[in-house]
């Protein structure tokens, strides 16, 4: 069987392009239905940003903050708030922020129109009743989350996202004068989760030729981005190549690193971005090429990952590590294979993390 993946329905593209917003939901908004509910990263509060966002009377702005990563009780808080406004359904959700914004608005959207907790609907194809209609804007390049079907959380018993066509987002907003004002640490550590998304499908067994041909530009635009002078350019590169990472797993899928990088967040909430970068310099072993050439870009870049990172974790602690990460059926079996259980024992994994 060959994977029928929902795509984003609609893309606007370029500089200064947020200001068409307003235009595109304004199609959106009738006398039936509540406001736009727009879920916007605390970092741009008191900043230029809010006020370019078209929000009317009967929308509502809410602040997430994440600083850590987004969990399935934020998710029901927030939509508990949305439903405490009113009888009315909301208009759409719009999520404008990082990655982890991204994720929010997509879970969000799901959440108001299926019942229970998102804790309940995260794995794969869980989710019973179309979203409502929700656009992601996002302000930082590298995650994919903007063209992905995954929402990321951290549940009551694992990190895993909410697989779903219905988190699929109806309009994504890229602009890459959005990303002006994120600091060189993460936009490092979140393109460098772009460029592990393209080591992974690249190296994987799922690879056909659509997630080649995304993965390989991909690639190339990250390597324009880190191993050259940067340019104003570089921007709109670097969120081209997040979206054609995405893309690109979207047809095959991520691999060791996001494997672990999974467990090792749920352990110690780690940020996606650092946690891959922590665990794909361990990985000399499955992908040798990339690893080096990922240690070239850390040194252009000044950036020194964090070590000993699990040098003091408990037996428990390991443990849990360890069932997050050999959780992650579909991304072993990219990686290594369909028989990847005889290769990646618990055993192997400890010893992967004790190197973190
Ligand atoms: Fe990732």
């Amino acid at each position: 069987m060959f994977r029928n993946f929902k795509m984003v329905d609609r893309l606007v593209y370029g500089r200064g392009c947020l200001a068409q917003l307003e235009g595109i939901l304004e199609e959106r908004r009738n006398s039936e239905s509540g406001g736009m509910v727009f879920l916007m990263d605390d970092v741009f509060h008191g900043g230029p940003l809010p006020s370019r966002i078209p929000i009317r009377d009967g929308d509502r702005l809410l602040w997430v903050n994440v600083d850590q990563e987004p969990t399935t009780v934020t998710v029901d808080s927030l939509v508990e708030t949305v439903q405490s406004a009113g009888p009315n359904p909301s208009a759409g959700v719009i999520g404008v922020g990082g990655g982890s914004v991204m994720d929010l608005a997509k879970a969000v959207s799901v959440m108001l129109t299926n019942p229970g907790s998102a804790a309940d609907y995260q794995g794969w194809d869980l989710v019973e009743n179309s979203s409502i209609y929700h656009v992601g804007v996002p302000t930082l390049s590298g995650t994919g989350a903007e063209v992905s079907r995954t929402a990321v959380l951290i549940g009551p018993v694992r990190k895993l996202g909410i697989n779903s066509d219905y988190s699929v987002f109806d309009q994504i907003v890229l602009d890459p004068d959005l990303t002006a004002t994120v600091t060189d640490e993460q936009r490092f550590y979140t393109g460098m989760d772009c460029y592990i998304h393209c080591v992974e499908s690249l190296n994987g067994t799922y690879l056909n030729a659509f997630s080649r041909a995304y993965g390989e530009k991909a690639m190339d635009l990250c390597r324009e981005v880190f191993l050259a002078e940067r340019t104003p350019e570089s921007e709109e590169k670097l969120m081209i190549a997040s979206l054609y990472g995405g893309m690109s797993i979207a047809y095959s899928q991520v691999g060791v690193c996001h494997a672990l990088s999974y467990g090792l967040s749920y352990v110690l909430g780690l940020h996606h971005g650092i946690g891959n970068c922590v665990v794909f310099d361990a990985l000399e072993e499955f992908y040798p090429e990339s690893v080096d050439e990922f240690r070239t870009m850390c040194d252009r870049h000044g950036v020194s990952l964090p070590r000993h990172l699990t040098s003091s974790l408990s037996e428990d602690q390991f443990n849990t590590m360890t069932r997050v990460a050999l959780s992650m059926d579909p991304l072993w079996e990219n990686a290594l294979g369909p028989d990847w259980k005889s290769r990646m024992t618990e055993d192997r994994v400890r010893e992967l993390y004790e190197a973190m």
